[in-house]
């Protein structure tokens, strides 16, 4: 049977990559962000079928609308939870707002749209939950103790739902895997989301250091070989690097 995708962050970077590629290997998708114009970019990319969300992850509603949006489908498969902001700064200089702001979107959207997903998954009989963390969150950096924090919160959430699910289709449950990707630098609009400017600036001089970073394709490539893998193999975790990546 055909995927059933919700991909959110699905206007830029990764989350569009993930988007076309997935509506490559057949899969309908439900695109969710904030901006409708680039969700309607991502839909003129993509060939085959879609529908636009558009909403704020940190809204309780996007999860349940997305979901319901993809009922029309079928209901829900694969939840790619991409979307994500890096708001990093300083903590000696940093607000807490953005904090708030940082684990709100990157743990708190994702754990929303997980538990607007999951019922549906376990009724239909399967499921497919890919987390975007990054390597930031297993390796913090000056400047990002919040944002590695929330990448490393997702982790274990990742880890332990992961767990969980196999315990529950251990005793008759259905088999719902669980995959977590972590990339070190891609080349996308992420670094705009940084305020503050020499942090902005200091992140900038550092991708730009690299002779080749990675692209979103190279993750979308990521997401479809966790997803297209056969129903017993759970990729369960993944960190992905440009080459010349130290750590
Ligand atoms: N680029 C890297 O080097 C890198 C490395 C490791 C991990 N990652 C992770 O990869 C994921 C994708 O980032 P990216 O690099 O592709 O950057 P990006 O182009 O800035 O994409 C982030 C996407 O998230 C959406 N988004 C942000 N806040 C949202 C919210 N509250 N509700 C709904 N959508 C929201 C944005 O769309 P709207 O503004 O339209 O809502 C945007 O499309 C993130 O989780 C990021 O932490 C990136």
């Amino acid at each position: 049977m055909a995927h059933v995708a919700i991909v959110t962050g699905a206007g830029s970077g990764i989350g569009r990559a993930v988007a076309v590629r997935l509506a490559d290997i057949g899969a309908a998708v439900v695109l969710v962000g904030r901006r409708r114009d680039a969700l309607e970019s991502t839909a003129e990319a993509l060939n085959g079928e879609c529908v636009l969300h558009v909403g704020d992850i940190r809204d309780p509603d996007v999860g349940r609308s997305a979901d319901a949006a993809a009922e029309q489908f079928g209901g829900v498969s694969v939840l790619v939870n991409n979307a994500g902001i890096m708001p990093i700064a300083p903590m000696t200089d940093a607000s807490l707002d953005a904090w708030r702001d940082t684990l709100d979107t990157n743990v708190f959207g994702p754990l929303q749209m997980i538990h607007a997903a999951l019922p549906g998954m376990r009724r239909r009989g399967a499921g497919h939950i890919v987390n975007i963390s990054s390597v930031a969150g297993r390796h913090p950096f000056p400047a990002a103790a919040v944002y590695s924090a929330s990448k490393a919160a997702l982790d274990a959430i990742g880890a332990g739902l992961r767990a969980e699910l196999a315990a529950d289709m251990k005793r008759g449950g259905p088999p719902i895997r669980v995959t977590t990707i972590a990339p070190g630098a891609v080349t996308t609009d992420l670094i705009s989301s940084i305020r503050d400017e020499r942090t902005r600036e200091g992140t900038q001089q550092y991708y730009d250091s690299m002779a080749a970073p990675l692209t979103a394709d190279d993750i979308a490539e990521a997401v479809c070989y966790a997803v297209e893998s056969p129903p017993h193999v759970c990729v369960s975790d993944l960190e992905i690097r440009p080459t010349e990546m130290t750590r």
